[in-house]
């Protein structure tokens, strides 16, 4: 398996970072961390791109040297991956003298291929992009494709040769088919290609922020020459300048000529694709260096529905949110909500909601439901040995080992999101697995006792399974989960390939740790103050509203005996009819789509009853069947069973919805199922 070598884009430190950086990070981080667990050499470079023209501005609009600018900014982002549990082996700075004196030595290798030549540019430059842009990418003063403004640059130039790269690069794209992940992307970058390449301005001569042109000091070189530089300056050892590192860092994480050393995994968003994918590898081709192996090019997301700008005010920090819910529901949210590759929405209720019903009611409530009540009082707290298996094992040992393989099919193709929905599988099943045992039932029949053991041991082992498959996503709640279940915190291995496959790891015997609930519960007043302390401000309660002046019907004299239906004013009715539906209280077991259905979810509710019922709802459009499960619902049970799509549904979900959405009704403490809603 060949070394991997993953790197976040370097962040310009014109402000602090925010959640779309924190986004490319964390995304980074995890795909590092898979290869980890799965036994690779593996290593993350992250950094900061500090120099050019929006820099040397800043600086001096606050009076600073553009140095000591950009040094009073670097803390903000260290801190702010730190806070995400982000833990790269490297982080570079286009000013370190490591990657100046590389980037000098790529550009002297691009002149004597005689890529570099010496002339003049006429034309549009976005500072705030650091891009240059032909007449058709501009409108009304502005790039299209990013709205940055744009000025007119007149000023001699070094070029770079890139219209002789324009073959080479296509006959690269069709023998790497996978080069740019999604698909789309490469498509743009292809046909953008395919229209012809122009030659690049590649130095500027009226900033001075910048790396210097070797020989003509006059210019400094584009930032974008400087900045791709650092993948590869970051593998030398510091203390070889000039010419390649020439070090076993380089030699085993960057891909050789003979197709040999590493792999290299470009993670951007999509608007910096097209220097990654088509100016760095025709700047590695003239200096005659081995082509990264893919770029994974993410989408853009916005933030509670609105892009992030100035004018909004959302460039929200990373780490208040992190602080707040924590890092791993955050990485968790970033990863499952957002397809990769895909645009995607940050909101803070859906974070919220994320946090409630696939973290809390459905991983935290697994290990709590077992490890913290019944392995402590049946067994003393020590993991049981199992007994004989059923046919409810045998299914759940299936789903384990479908959820492990898919999950692990997904993550090697770059697809978080579909992975963790393969990882929840199985968090579902096992949740169900424990309602199908009802082992509290067993624990109260001697008799069943080593029935028990099978039971509890199967969902340990299945919690194993989930910590070591959900540490590349939530590395601190994994090892949480570890803890609890009484094994070690993951130490990934080289040449050990830990993701999971081989069912009944857990010795029977281990004294499990139960602690602290994974993601606690917030009332609604918690919520307020989570929602406050990521910097939202909530509108405090509504007051109650004021009487109306009309007295009302429903008011009548208490001690009367309520009026008879027939006796009230039309639209309105007594007590009793009232009290003729009967709504109670219920905790939803399991969900599931209805397939052939968007809309229709099947649910199973506890309602006080001996079995739960079967409630179809309509309301798939809105919720993830897995956010509800464990969640307490208002449900109307003596409404007259209806046949829908071959099944039949038992009660009806109360739930209220607007234009901006549909909400499921739910009580904020946790009231016992079954109880009349009155
Ligand atoms: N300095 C260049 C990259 C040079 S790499 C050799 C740069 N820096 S940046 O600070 O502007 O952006 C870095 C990353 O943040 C990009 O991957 C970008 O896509 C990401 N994001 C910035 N805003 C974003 C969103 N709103 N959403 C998701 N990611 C976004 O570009």
């Amino acid at each position: 398996m060949r070394p991997q070598y993953f790197t976040t884009p370097i962040y310009y430190v014109n402000g602090k970072p925010h959640i779309g950086h924190a986004y490319s990070t964390v995304v980074t981080d995890a795909l590092y961390r898979y290869a980890k667990v799965r036994g690779r050499p593996a290593r993350f470079l992250t950094g900061t791109d500090e120099h050019g023209q929006k820099v040397e501005r800043k600086a001096k609009e606050e009076g600073l040297t553009p140095k000591a600018f950009v040094d009073r900014l670097i803390p903000d982002f260290t801190s702010a991956w730190d806070a995400l549990n982000c833990r790269y082996d490297d982080f570079i700075r286009t000013t370190d003298a490591r990657h100046e004196a590389f980037v000098a030595e790529l550009w002297k290798r691009c002149v004597q291929k005689g890529d570099i030549y010496l002339g003049a540019y006429e034309g549009w430059y976005s500072t705030t992009d650091e891009a240059y842009y032909t007449e058709k990418d501009v409108e009304n003063g502005r790039a299209k494709e990013t709205g940055s403004v744009v000025e007119w640059v007149k000023e001699p130039t070094y070029f770079f040769r890139l219209s002789a790269y324009t073959e080479r690069l296509l006959a690269f794209y069709e023998q790497h088919p996978r080069f740019i992940v999604p698909e789309g992307r490469f498509n743009e970058v292809k046909s953008f290609v395919k229209e012809g390449l122009r030659d690049l301005s590649l130095s500027r001569n009226t900033v001075r922020w910048g790396i210097p042109v070797p020989g003509d000091p006059e210019f400094t070189i584009y930032v974008w020459f400087d900045a791709l530089t650092n993948y590869v300056s970051a593998l030398g050892d510091g203390a070889f300048f000039g010419a390649l590192p020439d070090t076993d860092l380089f030699r085993t994480f960057w891909p050789a000529a003979d197709g040999g050393g590493g792999e290299v995994t470009h993670v951007m968003g999509k608007e910096i694709t097209r220097f990654h994918a088509v100016y760095w590898p025709a700047f590695l081709m003239s200096a005659g260096l081995p082509l990264p192996t893919r770029i994974l090019a993410h989408g853009w997301m916005t933030v509670n529905g609105e892009k992030m700008s100035k004018t909004a005010g959302n460039f929200l920090p990373p780490a208040p949110i992190a602080d707040a819910i924590g890092a791993d529901p955050l990485r968790y949210y970033f990863l499952r909500e957002i397809g990769l590759g895909q645009d995607g929405d940050f909101s803070h209720k859906n974070l919220l909601a994320r946090y409630h019903g696939d973290l809390g009611n459905g991983l935290g409530n697994l290990l709590n439901r077992m490890v913290a009540s019944i392995v402590q009082s049946a067994f003393g707290g020590l993991v049981p040995a199992p007994g004989a298996s059923t046919a409810l094992e045998t299914a759940l040992v299936e789903t384990a080992q479908r959820s492990a393989e898919k999950a692990r099919a997904e993550m090697d193709a770059l697809a978080s999101h579909k992975a963790l929905e393969a990882i929840w599988e199985l968090v579902l099943a096992a949740n169900k697995y424990i309602d199908q045992c009802e082992p509290w039932k067993l624990a109260k029949d001697p008799s069943q006792k080593e029935r028990l053991g099978t039971v509890a041991y199967t969902v340990l082992e299945a919690l194993r399974w989930l910590s070591v498959m959900l540490w590349p996503v939530m590395p601190e709640k994994s090892d949480a989960i570890r803890q609890q279940l009484g094994l070690t915190p993951l130490m990934p291995t080289v040449d050990l390939d830990l993701w999971p496959s081989a069912w009944g790891g857990l010795s029977p015997g281990t004294k499990t740790r139960p602690g602290a609930p994974l993601f606690p519960r917030f009332d609604e007043d918690g919520e307020r103050q989570v929602l406050a302390r990521m910097g939202v401000t909530v509108a405090p309660k509504a007051e109650p509203a004021k009487p109306k002046k009309e007295k009302p019907v429903t008011d009548a004299k208490p001690e009367t005996k309520p009026a008879a239906s027939a006796t009230l004013p039309e639209g309105v009715i007594s007590f009793d009819d009232l009290m003729k539906v009967e709504m109670r209280l219920g905790l939803v077991r399991s969900a599931e789509r209805v397939p052939k259905s968007d809309k229709l979810l099947e649910l199973k509710v506890e309602v006080g009853e001996a079995e739960p019922r079967n409630i179809l709802a309509g309301i798939g459009q809105h919720y993830a069947p897995e956010a509800l499960v464990g969640r307490r619902i208002a449900v109307v049970t003596n409404l007259a069973p209806r046949p829908l799509m071959g099944r039949v549904s038992q009660g009806m979900v109360l739930a209220v919805s607007d234009e901006g959405g549909l909400s499921v009704l739910s009580p904020d403490k946790d009231i016992t199922p079954g109880v009349r809603v009155k």
